[in-house]
């Protein structure tokens, strides 16, 4: 049976791209009645510097964002990763079973680093695909939903689970499914079509925030890069056109409705109809989200309680399968 799994730091504020490639996919797998484990990854986020009390907020906020686009606590498990202690004890193991070589060709470490003094990052951002395979494989899932970025790491989580299978003789870490669909599997900034849509970019204007009011939504998207031709009629025409394909795109995983769709609705037309058009749908679709965050975030003691609820069923399943690992590599386990 399929189990869900997946993850979003809480570095800063959730974005448009986080919702669209993640947490609006995370929605639909949970309304389609599959088990869905959703994690805010905290133990991550510390890979780079977080101010502690900015840190507890911003999970508390990634967490109403959750709930406020849909996560239903009931129906999932919604937790934040440091109250379950297996992930951190799965990734030392999954640290052995690595090699320095995998991470060291990961392209977000790269990018990460490009220009910088690599000896001086923490040696857990160098470790970061160890702990994100020890997320997945703790409680034996099988698809795990994210956007583009995440696909050469969950590549690393099938390599980890096949290596430890071998070295130890067992089939007992699944290999997983990255599921990476939909219209807007990348989302790019609305200052520059090459970059990608990024919590940590120092421009505000580039990013659509969860908490973005109606004001906001529809200020920076109207501000939002373009070229001056109008809308193509054929999907092809966007080819050379990134900020054009990015809007398109954008408009389509908000509407549900295909890129297709889209260019045969506003093949022809310019962004001065387009636009308004895409505005008034974000607003529509994003306004109510950034309200009910408000309101969920007025009272941060209930969402403690919730994360602290979603981490005891978490831990219920994570638990046997930590056991079971320790065993298989030759712990004592004299309880
Ligand atoms: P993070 O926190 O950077 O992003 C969370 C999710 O949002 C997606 N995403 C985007 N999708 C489309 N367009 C964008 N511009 C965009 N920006 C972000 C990401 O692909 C991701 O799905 N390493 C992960 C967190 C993680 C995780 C895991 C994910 C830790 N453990 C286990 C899955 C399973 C990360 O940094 O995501």
């Amino acid at each position: 049976t399929p189990r869900i799994f997946s993850g979003i730091q809480p570095s800063g504020g959730l974005t448009l791209g986080n919702y669209l490639g993640a947490l609006k996919r995370f929605v639909e797998k949970q309304n389609e009645g599959i088990e869905t484990i959703y994690c805010l990854v905290d133990l991550h986020a510390i890979t780079v510097w977080q101010d502690p009390e900015k840190l507890r907020a911003q999970t508390r906020e990634a967490a109403a964002g959750f709930i406020a686009a849909g996560i239903d606590p009931r129906r999932s498990i919604l937790f934040n990763q440091s109250q379950v202690p297996g992930h951190a004890q799965l990734a030392w193991i999954f640290n052995c079973v690595a090699r320095m070589g995998w991470m060291g060709r990961m392209t977000q470490w790269k990018d990460k680093t490009a220009g910088k003094n690599a000896e001086a990052e923490s040696l857990g951002l160098f470790a970061y695909p160890s702990l994100m395979a020890a997320d997945i494989l703790l409680y034996h899932a099988t698809h795990v939903p994210v956007g583009e970025d995440q696909k050469q790491h969950l590549e690393l989580t099938r390599d980890i689970a096949a290596k430890f299978n071998h070295d130890y003789g067992v089939d007992f870490f699944p290999i997983t499914e990255p599921v990476i669909e939909g219209a807007a599997t990348r989302v790019m900034s609305l200052r520059d079509g090459s970059k990608k849509m990024s919590k940590s970019d120092p421009s505000d204007a580039s990013r659509i925030n969860l908490t973005d009011e109606a004001d906001a939504i529809s200020q920076k998207f109207r501000k939002a890069k373009t070229d001056p031709e109008p809308l193509p009629e054929t999907l092809e025409g966007l080819k050379d056109r990134p900020e054009a394909k990015n809007l398109v795109n954008i408009y389509a995983a908000l509407a549900d409705m295909t890129t297709e769709a889209v260019i045969a609705e506003f093949g022809g037309k310019g962004f001065g109809t387009f636009k308004p058009a895409l505005v008034d749908l974000a607003v529509a679709k994003l306004a109510p989200i950034s309200g009910e965050m408000k309101r969920l975030m007025a009272d941060p003691a209930e969402i403690d309680r919730t994360l602290g609820d979603g981490a005891d069923r978490a831990n219920a399943i994570a638990s046997p399968i930590l056991r079971q690992t320790y065993d298989i590599v030759g712990m004592i386990r004299s309880r």
